[in-house]
This record gives C-alpha cells, sequence and structure tokens, in this order.
C-alpha cells in the first residue's frame, strides 16, 4: 500500500482501516488483522511512554518506535499496510526548512512513507507545500489536534457554524497543498460527511461518524488496554481486565501452597471410656 492508492480505495468506494502501532508486537496484530495503514502516532507518547500528552516525545522517540513497527511486520513487502509516523510537536513548527529536515529524517531512518502533522494556519500550509514539494507525502490532521491541547483540551471541535466554515476552509486549503489524505478528529458526524464527499482526498475519522472514507482508532483504546478510552473510541474488549486478571492468576500460582494437612494420628491412645 502506498499514500497514493488510499484515493483509489475512496474512488473505489473501499473503506480504509487506520490502526496506531507502536512496536513489533502492535504492528504484527494490526497488520495480521488486515489494517490498511499503521500510524505510528505521538499518542505513543501517552500510551506507552506515560507522557501526559502528546508534547514531550521527541523525533528520535518517533522514529525509534516508528522502526520496531517495520520489524513486526511478516507480510511480503508489496503487502505490507502503510506505514505513516506522526510529527512530534515542535519537529514542524519552526519552518519549513527544519520540517523538511525532520520529516526527511523519518523517511531515511525509518520504513515509513510519510508523515502526519496538524493544524492548517498559513505557516503549516508553507510547510505541507514544501514536504510535499520535497517528495515527502503528508496526512493532515483537522479537528480536536491533541498537539494544541493547552489551546483546545481534548473537546469536540467545529460545533458552531463559523468553526465548521473555517475547518472546511482548512481541509480545502490542505487538499490544494497537496496533502494525501487528512484525518478529522472529534467533530459533527455531518462536518466529516460534506467534507468526505466534497474532496478528492480520503478523508479518516475519529469520532467524526461513519460516514467518512475511513477510520483510524487509537489500538490500545480499541483492546481496553488504557485506563480510560475517549467517548468516541468505546473499546472492543476489556483488554486491561482481562490481561490483570491472567497475570494475577499466573502470579498467585507461584506463591507457596499450603503443605496438605496429614491425617491427625493421636499421639497417645485413646483412653478407653470404660
Ligand atoms: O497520535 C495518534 O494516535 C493520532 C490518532 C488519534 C489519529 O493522531
Amino acid at each position: 500500500m502506498r499514500p497514493a492508492d488510499l484515493r483509489i480505495c475512496k474512488q473505489e468506494g473501499r473503506p480504509i482501516a487506520v490502526l496506531t502501532a507502536w512496536d513489533a508486537l502492535s504492528a504484527a496484530l494490526v497488520e495480521q488483522a488486515g489494517a490498511d495503514v499503521i500510524l505510528v502516532g505521538d499518542s505513543l507518547a501517552m500510551v506507552v511512554l506515560g507522557h501526559a500528552t502528546t508534547l514531550p516525545v521527541t523525533l528520535e522517540e518517533m522514529i525509534l518506535h516508528t522502526r520496531a513497527v517495520g520489524r513486526g511486520l511478516q507480510r511480503p513487502a508489496d503487502q505490507r499496510p502503510l506505514i505513516i509516523t506522526d510529527l512530534p510537536f515542535l519537529s514542524y513548527q519552526c519552518g519549513a526548512d527544519a520540517a523538511v529536515a525532520a520529516a526527511g529524517q523519518v523517511l531515511k531512518d525509518s520504513p515509513a512513507a510519510g508523515v502526519k502533522l496538524e493544524g492548517a494556519e498559513p505557516e503549516t500550509l508553507q510547510v505541507v507545500d514544501r514536504l510535499v514539494r520535497s517528495g515527502i507525502p503528508v496526512m493532515g490532521h483537522l479537528g480536536l489536534t491533541p498537539q494544541s491541547v493547552h489551546q483546545l483540551g481534548y473537546r469536540r471541535q467545529a460545533k458552531d457554524p463559523i468553526s465548521q466554515e473555517r475547518l472546511k476552509r482548512q481541509a480545502r486549503d490542505l487538499q490544494a497543498a497537496g496533502c494525501f489524505a487528512l484525518v478529522l478528529e472529534h467533530v459533527p458526524q455531518e462536518l466529516a460527511a460534506d467534507l468526505s464527499a466534497e474532496l478528492t482526498l480520503p478523508v479518516i475519522g475519529i469520532g467524526a461518524g461513519e460516514q467518512c472514507d475511513g477510520q483510524v482508532r487509537v489500538t490500545a483504546d480499541l483492546l481496553g488496554l488504557t485506563e480510560r478510552q475517549p467517548p468516541f473510541c468505546p473499546p472492543l474488549l476489556a483488554g486491561r481486565e482481562l490481561c490483570i486478571t491472567a497475570l494475577r492468576g499466573w502470579v498467585a500460582g507461584l506463591q507457596p501452597q499450603p503443605a496438605p494437612t496429614p491425617p491427625t494420628t493421636p499421639s497417645t491412645p485413646a483412653a478407653p471410656h470404660c
């Protein structure tokens, strides 16, 4: 799967399945599940590195995790899912040159075939344009953008007509700048449906209703492994509970078992009753 193939999926009405992975084990699982795209999302900062937000993860860490994801894939090269890696906070906000260097590093040092970045401010559009003209496929991300948590929180976005028009304009701008796909996170489903119908690039939703060209989920949320899942990502199973219960059983099995109580033999012969 290559970035351009996603447009073909959209044209043919084939829903695009995107799942996150962060290491070889999770990559093998989502590849075997049939995901079209593996996103090495910066959510790994929270899911597996234990940070409170996505902001602290570094470019080097994103590359390290992407390499591990690549090592986990087992299918022949031409049948593997497409790997896309998130550009972490501050790797593309300081200008197009720095962004090309960061994204180029991702493509040189890992099996990712493209990068994802958040937002569509004029500076970000310039970055997208430079990346695309440098041969680096870019996936956009609008709506709830976790790298802006200190401005937006984790709330649903684009709730009123003005912000919906703004988001539509930004989506069109990202398409014009050359993005090959667009993630829409936690926005009203009518808005996501309208954009999926209007844009030629595939719209991949999370918390954006079912009328998108594809869906993306954080795999650890879907498996119920994280402590709490966002309201728009209900778990498929109680993975955390299942794991803890199984592991507890194993730990308990190691504890010394009480020795079987021997049959009581009276130390002195019982006194005759008469
Ligand atoms: O980092 C991530 O996992 C993401 C998805 C939620 C789309 O950006």
